[in-house]
């Protein structure tokens, strides 16, 4: 189930700083008075008392994976909008070299890069070569997740399951994280974030994708256990865990009958966009969240926040709706 069936040596070529650097502008570390010389000079956590889209990450780093698309994509262009330097991490070197050019469109500062989160020795080289980039380290968000037709598609019935959907889903969505957080720790400062994207499918059953889920509830745990263990260090690590959320990969692996279920469910009637998820991640990253480490934020319209009953009355509702009001 390993991707691109690359040789270990293969694997450490494609993990490299800057793999793409004569698709973006010169480095803004040399132009730009904003990224420290020094690493260590600006004051961990940001600039206190000042919040607003230009000041809350000048001067550090953030390292979002699985950021070539959807909500890794909003979140990396939103920290860069804010003034972090991105490192832009995805499996997928055409994508994550898009989201880097897009933030440097709009004079954001970043630098793709490929890697598998599943892989150590990706994850190592992966950390390694940010470093070497961007100079230091102080927010890593693990946003990648498998969800491909492949994998995610086939997380239906237990019983038919083939058992390598289970492992790869626990590899990356599972793995992934633990991996990233054991290689970057080591370089964070105090008052740096750790952000681990989990889901609503960690709170509550389905019909299908056990595998999903479960991977989904262990980072709720394991969010907790970094926090404590590193919470000394002023390493602060909390969660956020979407209901729907339309992005591409959303409208690939869901059918019209289940979106519109997932409507029914809903208690607002709008679902999040990735932006609204990138403000929270980028809430969380930032001082102004200084207090709150090893918490799980939920943020689904209120799917979770209710009593199956209302889902079945908005079902009723809509499903009794004249067609000219649908
Ligand atoms: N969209 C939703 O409704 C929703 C809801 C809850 C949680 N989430 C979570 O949000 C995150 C992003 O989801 P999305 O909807 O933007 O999906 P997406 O598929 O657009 O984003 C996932 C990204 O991860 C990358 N990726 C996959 N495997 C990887 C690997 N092994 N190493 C590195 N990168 C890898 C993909 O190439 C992709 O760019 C995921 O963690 C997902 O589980 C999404």
């Amino acid at each position: 189930m390993r991707r691109g069936g690359a040789e270990p040596a293969q694997d450490a070529d494609r993990v490299r700083a800057a793999d793409h650097p004569h698709a973006l502008p010169p480095p803004r570390s040399r132009r730009q008075p904003h990224l420290p010389q020094k690493p260590g000079r600006p004051r961990p956590g940001g600039t206190p008392g000042r919040v607003g889209r230009t000041v809350r990450f000048t001067g550090r780093v953030a390292l979002v994976t699985g950021a070539g698309s959807g909500i890794g994509r909003a979140c990396a262009m939103r920290l860069a909008a804010e003034g972090a330097s991105v490192a832009v991490a995805d499996i997928n070197p055409s994508t994550a070299a898009e989201t880097a050019r897009l933030i440097a469109k709009n004079e954001g500062t970043a630098y793709p890069f490929t890697a598998d989160v599943s892989s150590e020795d990706d994850v190592r080289a992966m950390i390694a070569a940010v470093l070497e980039a961007h100079g230091r380290l102080d927010v890593l968000h693990n946003n990648a997740a498998v969800l491909s037709r492949e994998v995610y598609g086939r997380d239906l019935g237990l019983t038919e399951m083939d058992v390598d959907v289970w492992d790869r889903t626990l590899a990356v969505n599972l793995r992934g994280p633990m991996l990233c957080v054991k290689h970057a720790v080591p370089h964070l400062p105090p008052g740096s974030a750790i952000i681990n994207t989990s889901s609503v499918s960690a709170l509550v059953g389905d019909t299908d994708h056990a595998a999903y889920g479960s991977a989904k509830a262990a980072l709720v745990s394991f969010t907790r256990y970094v926090a404590t263990m590193y919470g000394d260090r002023g390493i602060r690590c909390n969660a956020v865990a979407p209901g729907l959320v339309l992005t591409e990969a959303a409208r690939r692996v869901m059918s019209p009958e289940r979106l519109a279920e997932k409507a029914a469910e809903r208690i607002l009637p709008d679902p999040a966009e990735p932006e609204d998820v990138a403000a929270l991640v980028a809430f969380l990253a930032s001082s102004e969240a200084r207090c709150i480490t090893g918490q799980t934020i939920v943020i689904d319209s209120g799917t979770t926040a209710h009593r199956p009953e209302h889902a079945l009355r908005n079902w009723t509702a809509q499903a009794t709706k004249p067609a000219t009001h649908a």
